[in-house]
């Protein structure tokens, strides 16, 4: 089965106008004709771009995200931001079973099926809309995070998240992928310190998390967890190397914003 998001080399331009009737050069689309997957993917005839952002708990993905999504935009394109576990009214109800603390007893298969859920239903109802519109979608943790955690942290192994993330997900891949690298204790330590902090306060991510939901389940999981989902995660950055771009996430947000910028306007051709 070819991959959704594979080679460049059958570009055309994808040239679409956003809400107020502006056009927008997006840089290469994609034309699709994929015999073999799911109708929902091969229904999509024109792509936008679709950007992941992935790293450990407390890497600063979620404000690097944040940070792109504003730059972008001041360059006038349309961009489309949105996370997993979540992104859809189904997907968060998943989330808030996934993160919560109080969730006890969730076998790493059921943790992992879950996380698909969440995802197929994003990608049929938010990631494939707004790619079809030519949108740039900017999308907090995909794939590659259920491979890290549940197939590396949780020891499930890379295989089974791959053969899922085809029977359920079409193989959709991102065009890119920025990976924020940082030693597990400290990206670890940062995001415990944000919770513990933000319990009774302002969510660091915004007002629409600010319902100060309990979501430290995964944070409470030991160094040697991390460890493994680093591990996971900078092999496939290793396998992956045209699509994962590892970002050194230890200098300040400034610095890695602007390396960020540089690989996406690379990329993107802005
Ligand atoms: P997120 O809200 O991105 O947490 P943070 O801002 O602390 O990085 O993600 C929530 C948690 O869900 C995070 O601990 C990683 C975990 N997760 C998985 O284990 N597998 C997955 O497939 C996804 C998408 C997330």
């Amino acid at each position: 089965m070819r991959r959704v998001g594979g080679s460049c080399s059958d570009a055309k331009t994808a040239t679409t106008k956003d809400t107020k009737g502006h056009e927008e050069n997006l840089g290469p689309g994609r034309s699709q004709t994929l015999a073999d997957s799911p109708a929902i993917i091969s229904d999509v005839a024109v792509r936008g771009r679709f950007i992941t952002f992935e790293g450990l708990d407390g890497s600063g993905k979620s404000t690097q995200l944040e940070k792109l999504a504003r730059s972008l935009r001041a360059h006038g394109l349309s961009v489309a931001v949105t996370r997993e576990p979540g992104g859809t009214a189904t997907g968060e109800k998943i989330r808030e079973v996934l993160l919560h603390s109080a969730t006890a007893g969730l076998s790493p298969f059921t943790e992992m099926a879950l996380m698909f859920a969440s995802r197929a239903q994003h990608i049929h109802e938010v990631i494939l809309p707004a790619l079809a519109e030519g949108r740039i979608v900017l999308c907090d943790r995909f794939t590659d995070s259920t491979e890290a955690y549940q197939g590396g942290g949780r020891k499930l192994g890379s295989k089974a998240v791959l053969q899922l993330h085809e029977i359920l997900c079409g193989n959709l891949q991102p065009d890119l992928t920025i990976l924020l690298d940082n030693e597990a204790a400290f990206s670890v330590d940062r995001a415990r310190r944000r919770n513990r902090k933000h319990k009774g306060g302002r969510s660091e991510k915004g007002p629409e998390r600010a319902a100060e939901r309990d979501e430290n389940r995964f944070e409470q999981e030991s160094r040697a967890f991390f460890g493994r989902v680093r591990h996971a995660y900078l092999a496939i950055a290793h396998r992956e190397p045209q699509r994962v771009h590892v970002i050194n996430a230890r200098g300040t947000p400034s610095e890695t914003h602007a390396d960020i910028m540089e690989l996406v306007r690379k990329k993107l051709k802005i």
